[in-house]
């Protein structure tokens, strides 16, 4: 240790401490982190440069929607003919299977019962986008995605989206409780073929 008491810096009960100088890479970590830290809180804290993160976040989204309108545009989903979704609103089999779809895609959104929750209640004779059989399979298919109506036309197989809507059709005037208040233009609803 001789060699090391020129550096001696202080003394005390017999403890020496020596005026060794931090390692360089600590160093430079330290300076690192500190001008790194600088320039992050410009960048992102007080968003001096442009992307704030809920920006990007919000500019991700549009350009999501515009591909997925744009799809759905070149590659459009060729509806069943009304009178089979309308007849299907009377095939028990059919229904189950809308159902069940339902409460498992639908319900978050629209309620158990289709009465409306974040999504317009669906029991009732007013429509936003349409409220033929056609339309509500528009609805379905292609989605409101900018109004978070997610598209389910590719998600789902075209004979559940069929019975999807059929089962929308049947729950028509159900009036179950506590609804959310209609919103769109009224639309009778279309007769069902007679058994
Ligand atoms: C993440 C929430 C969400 C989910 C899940 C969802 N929806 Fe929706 N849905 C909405 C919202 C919100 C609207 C209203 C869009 C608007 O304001 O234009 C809507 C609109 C609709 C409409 C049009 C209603 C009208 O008044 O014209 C139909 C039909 C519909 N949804 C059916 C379904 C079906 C069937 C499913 C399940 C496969 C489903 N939705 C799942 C949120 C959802």
């Amino acid at each position: 240790m001789a060699q090391y008491e020129d550096k001696v810096l202080h003394e005390l009960d017999g403890i020496k401490e020596y005026d060794n100088p931090m390692p360089g890479w600590l160093m430079a970590i330290w300076w690192g982190s500190l001008i790194f830290s600088a320039g992050y809180l410009m960048f992102y804290a007080l968003s001096f440069g442009e992307g704030t993160m809920e920006a990007e976040y919000r500019q991700q989204t549009a350009s999501d929607v515009a591909a997925v309108q744009a799809y759905f545009d070149a590659n459009p989903l060729v509806p069943p003919k009304a009178m089979e979704l309308l007849s299907g609103a009377r095939d028990s089999a059919v229904l189950d299977v809308g159902a069940a779809r339902f409460t498992r895609s639908c319900a978050p959104c629209h309620g158990e019962q289709a009465q409306g929750l974040i999504g317009p209640n669906l029991t009732d004779d007013r429509w936003l986008h349409g409220g033929s059989v056609e339309q509500v399979f528009q609805s379905v298919a292609k989605g409101w995605p900018a109004k978070g109506m997610p598209p389910w036309g590719r998600a789902v197989a075209p004979e559940e989206l069929a019975a999807l809507v059929s089962y929308i059709r049947s729950v028509q005037g159900t009036q179950p409780p506590n609804p959310r208040p209609a919103e769109g233009d009224p639309v009778a609803p279309e007769a069902l073929p007679e058994r």
